[in-house]
């Protein structure tokens, strides 16, 4: 008899489960997309039907439709092959992996969760005054936790699940020896993979003040906020026909949207968009739209999406809905011509925040200033369009008091902008550093056995530095003053005592912000310096056609990579 493996090869085609992740277009033989494993603007990334094996020529993952699966979806193998197994209806042979048995239970407690709100006349009508009808109830699978625990109880006896990996779900838990309900009396919204399989729930409370509004399940290898599009197992479609997906924080936002006919559409579970949600979706399409609420805190963190998205070419833009209206209530209002309309009014994000800062006139210090540069202006560097471009500029040249012609030099001074501005806003930082360690000598010896030194660009501060480490290390504590005199050279002593005078006026907390940022910073450094040079051996190893060496780099550029992605 033939393995599961043997079938998989046989019968699934690559091109089939591939596509549901990467919006793959046909080029020759072979079918080309973004590659989902790294920020790219061209494709690279390959599938071909006949050999049946993906490859991207930009960071040299590959393999077969297991391995695409085991990688995107973080899965080991085993949980990769029965994964595929299961969507295609090919018989398991082995006993099930533990991944696909708690898809299975979360499966069926969504099963459960249904099945008792549908006895719930109460909440029923809850969803009723809210516009829902039973037919959407179905469509979404929407459930409810009964208080009446005799129902689980009932429930977990039939469920054909073993008690333990319920527990293992985190959702039901052990209390006085019975099952207890994490979402006991809540509105149970299940969360689906691209797959349709149920990865987690979101439970909303039904008392009027009831805190929290809203709990998530915990989270685990399957399910994770940050990383989740809710909804885009039924969306995916519509929003690479539509070529744009719009983004909204909330399940509702989501269900009422799509109720209404606007269908590529995703929510957030709550929070801001994250990295990863943009590179997931950016596999669908380039043109990402926020439809969120007009306060500050969305705009602030536009911000931060806009180096993002730049960065992953997207085009960002954002809508703001009247005041006092989220999508929800919005779409059921006014209905699907009005959020159309809505949604035509979009602006690029940086609008959006150019015209927030002007309102605000915030950047009234030289830091704010700098920040804001930093952020935007590589993104105005990229804009294609002269004339735009020029506009910006003019813009940027008004709200910083910087004069144009020094942005223009300094895109005529080209190539590597971007960098060059995070290297000058960290020679500020490697400033601060001494100052900052002087306050926390407790951290010396971190900075010290991490090899900072080695990273700092700053000779002066280089110096300082080494001084610094070599007398802590002798007598286990630096005090300043004696540290200073250390130094015969005047503009050393300077340096140490201006930085000494900037790190007093930090708070504590922010104090450690920056030496832990800092850290990250050269870790993120010499991580990525790494792996380019692995990229190169593996390319000179490519090229050498030498099989094993290649195996063992890529070995060694996930490993790199993985540790990378488990840092925040
Ligand atoms: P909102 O507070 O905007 O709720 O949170 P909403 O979607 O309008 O909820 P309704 O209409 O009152 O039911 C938006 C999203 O933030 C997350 C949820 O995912 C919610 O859909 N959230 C909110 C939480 O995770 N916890 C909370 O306590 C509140
Ligand atoms: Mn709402």
């Amino acid at each position: 008899m033939s393995s599961t493996l043997d079938v998989i090869l046989e019968k699934v085609n690559i091109l089939d489960v591939v596509s549901k992740y990467v919006n793959l277009k046909k080029r020759g033989r072979d079918f080309v997309g973004l590659c989902p494993f790294h920020s790219e603007k061209t494709p690279s990334f390959t599938v071909s039907v006949e050999k049946q094996i993906f490859y991207c020529f930009g960071c040299h993952e590959g393999g077969n439709v297991v391995n695409f699966i085991m990688k995107y979806e973080n899965m080991d193998f085993k949980e990769a092959m029965e994964s595929i197994a299961q969507e295609y209806g090919i018989p398991i042979t082995k006993e099930k992996g533990r991944r696909s048995t708690s898809l299975d239970a979360l499966g069926k407690l969504a099963d459960y969760y249904h099945y008792s709100l549908k006895e719930a006349k109460h909440v029923m009508e809850y969803l009723a005054q809210r516009g829902i009808d039973s037919a959407t109830v179905d469509e979404f699978k929407l459930g409810y936790s009964d208080k009446e625990k005799t129902g689980l109880k009932v429930f977990v006896k039939k469920l054909g699940v073993s008690s333990d990996l319920l527990l293992s779900t985190g959702i039901l838990r052990m209390k006085n020896g019975e099952f207890y309900d994490m979402f006991i009396g809540r509105l149970v919204i299940p969360i689906f993979d691209v797959n349709r399989r149920v990865i987690g729930f979101g439970g909303r409370t039904l008392e009027k003040e009831g805190l929290p509004k809203y709990i998530n399940s915990p989270e685990s290898s399957i399910f994770s906020k940050g990383t989740t599009l809710f909804g885009i197992d039924k969306t995916r479609k519509y929003i690479t026909e539509a070529n744009e997906a719009i983004v909204v924080e909330g399940y509702f936002d989501f269900i009422s949207l799509y109720r209404v006919g606007i269908k590529n559409i995703v929510a957030t579970l709550g929070t801001s968009v994250t990295e990863a949600q943009l590179q997931k979706l950016r596999t669908y399409t380039e043109n990402i739209t926020l439809m969120l609420d007009g306060d500050e805190a969305g705009i602030k963190s536009s911000l931060r999406l806009i180096n993002l998205m730049s960065q992953l070419d997207i085009n960002g833009s954002m809508v703001v809905l009247p005041e006092g209206e989220d999508p929800d209530s919005f779409a059921r209002k006014h209905g699907y011509e009005a959020v159309k309309r809505v949604v035509e009014t979009k602006k690029p994000i940086m609008d959006y925040y150019f015209d927030y800062v002007m309102a605000d006139n915030r950047l009234d210090n030289l830091e704010k200033r700098n920040i804001f540069l930093k952020s935007v202006l590589p993104h105005v560097e990229e804009i294609k369009d002269t004339i735009k471009k020029r506009l910006y500029m003019k813009r940027l040249s008004e709200l910083t008091g910087i004069e144009e012609y020094l942005f223009w030099d300094r895109i005529k001074g080209g190539m590597g902008r971007e960098k060059k501005i995070e290297e000058v806003s960290y020679n500020i930082i490697e400033k601060k550093i001494i100052g900052a360690l002087l306050e926390r000598p407790r951290m010396i010896r971190v900075f010290k056995e991490k090899g900072v030194i080695e990273h700092i660009a700053r000779e002066e501060v280089k110096e300082v530095l080494t001084v610094l480490f070599n007398s802590f290390e002798k007598t286990g504590n630096v005090e300043v003053s004696s540290f200073i005199s250390n130094f015969v050279r005047e503009d050393l002593r300077n340096l140490i005592i201006n930085s000494i005078f900037d790190a007093k006026g930090y708070e504590g907390g922010e104090l450690d912000k920056i030496l832990t940022d800092y850290l990250r910073h050269v870790e993120k450094k010499s991580v990525m310096e790494k792996a380019k040079m692995l990229t190169k051996r593996l390319m000179e190893a490519e090229k050498e056609k030498d099989e094993k060496l290649i195996v063992q780099l890529l070995e060694e550029k996930r490993r790199i990579l993985a540790f990378m992605k488990a840092k925040p």
